[in-house]
């Protein structure tokens, strides 16, 4: 149909997520974990894709970064937004096991807003992962 395949769209959200966590965590980190991710329209063979991502919550060891899409026509257009995830990574060490990152300075109303959404997130997504059928 001419469009981008998602899986191909996840793997590039899940490059962006990773290079916003290992900023701020400055060692290396894994992707922990992936929350539902919409794609809000398709995007088309030949459009440009900007991927934005922010950290929104910073726990102990595990980091939530949004990351949201947009594409737009390689020829002029206006940009769209398509599709939008909250990937969860965690700073490692060098044997895999997780080690503390820096808290996240918060500046802004809207970043102390998203903190707090963030956290609910985390604490939902750690009910839910110990509560799972064996
Ligand atoms: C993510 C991983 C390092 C967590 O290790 P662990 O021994 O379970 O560590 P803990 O239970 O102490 O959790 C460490 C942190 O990760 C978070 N976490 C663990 N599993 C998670 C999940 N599925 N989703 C979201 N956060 C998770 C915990 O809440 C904790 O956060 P905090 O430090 O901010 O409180 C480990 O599960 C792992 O290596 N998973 C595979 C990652 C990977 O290979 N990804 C690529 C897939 S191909």
């Amino acid at each position: 149909m001419g469009n981008v395949f998602g899986g191909h769209v996840l793997d590039e959200i899940d490059r962006v997520a990773y290079i916003a966590a290992s900023r701020h965590a400055r060692t290396s980190c894994v992707t922990a974990s992936f929350d539902r991710v919409d794609f809000l329209s398709p995007i088309h063979v030949g459009d440009v894709v900007d991927f934005d991502a922010e950290l929104t919550y910073v726990g102990t060891s595990s980091m939530e970064v949004w990351v949201r899409v947009r594409a737009e026509p390689s020829h002029g257009g206006d940009a769209r937004p398509v599709g939008e995830a909250f990937v969860t990574m965690v700073a490692v060490d060098a044997d895999g096991r997780p080690v503390p990152v820096a808290p996240l300075v918060l500046e802004s109303v809207e970043e102390r807003a998203r903190f707090e959404e963030g956290r609910r997130r985390m604490e939902e997504r750690r009910r839910t992962r110990h509560s799972r059928p064996p």
